[in-house]
């Protein structure tokens, strides 16, 4: 079924200069970029969108990362979109990403992975809705 995805660049990877890139690995999947937006998340942005592991004992380096530098935040539409787009950017833990993956060539650390994407449809619709309006997806 065609799918939508929330996909971020994250810091790391902005810093690197490799978000063109990373589009390439996209668009060569046959993702298409539907809607995208850089900016710098506030600390309320970034603990909103990770609420889910606010229990968890990464959360505080994960927000501080997150607002350490710009983001790159893109919806992607296509086939499957969800596992796709994870085939793409291989395991959160860049030491067990496969060769290849987007992780694996361009992240350093667990906290500094380069990119996230959306686990699931209905995340994806939920995380969709946390960055951009409806009217500012094109998906034609
Ligand atoms: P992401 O897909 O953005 O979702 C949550 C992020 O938390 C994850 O990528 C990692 O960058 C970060 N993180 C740090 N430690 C862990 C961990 N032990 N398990 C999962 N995610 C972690």
């Amino acid at each position: 079924a065609i799918e939508r995805t929330l996909s971020i660049i994250k810091p790391d990877a902005v810093a690197k200069n490799v978000i063109g890139q990373i589009y390439s690995r996209f668009e060569g999947a046959g993702l298409k970029i539907v809607a995208a937006r850089m900016t710098l998340l506030s600390r309320a942005d970034a603990e909103g969108f990770y609420a889910a592991h606010k229990e968890r004992g990464f959360f505080k380096d994960l927000v501080d990362f997150m607002v350490s530098g710009p983001v790159m935040i893109q919806v992607l539409e296509g086939e499957n979109a969800v596992l796709a787009h994870r085939d793409l950017m291989g395991a959160t833990d860049p030491k067990k990403a496969e060769k290849g993956t987007i992780r694996a060539d361009f992240a350093d650390s667990i906290d500094a992975n380069a990119v996230h994407g959306s686990d699931g449809v209905e995340a994806a619709a939920n995380e969709i809705a946390y960055f951009f309006p409806a009217l500012n997806v094109y998906s034609r």
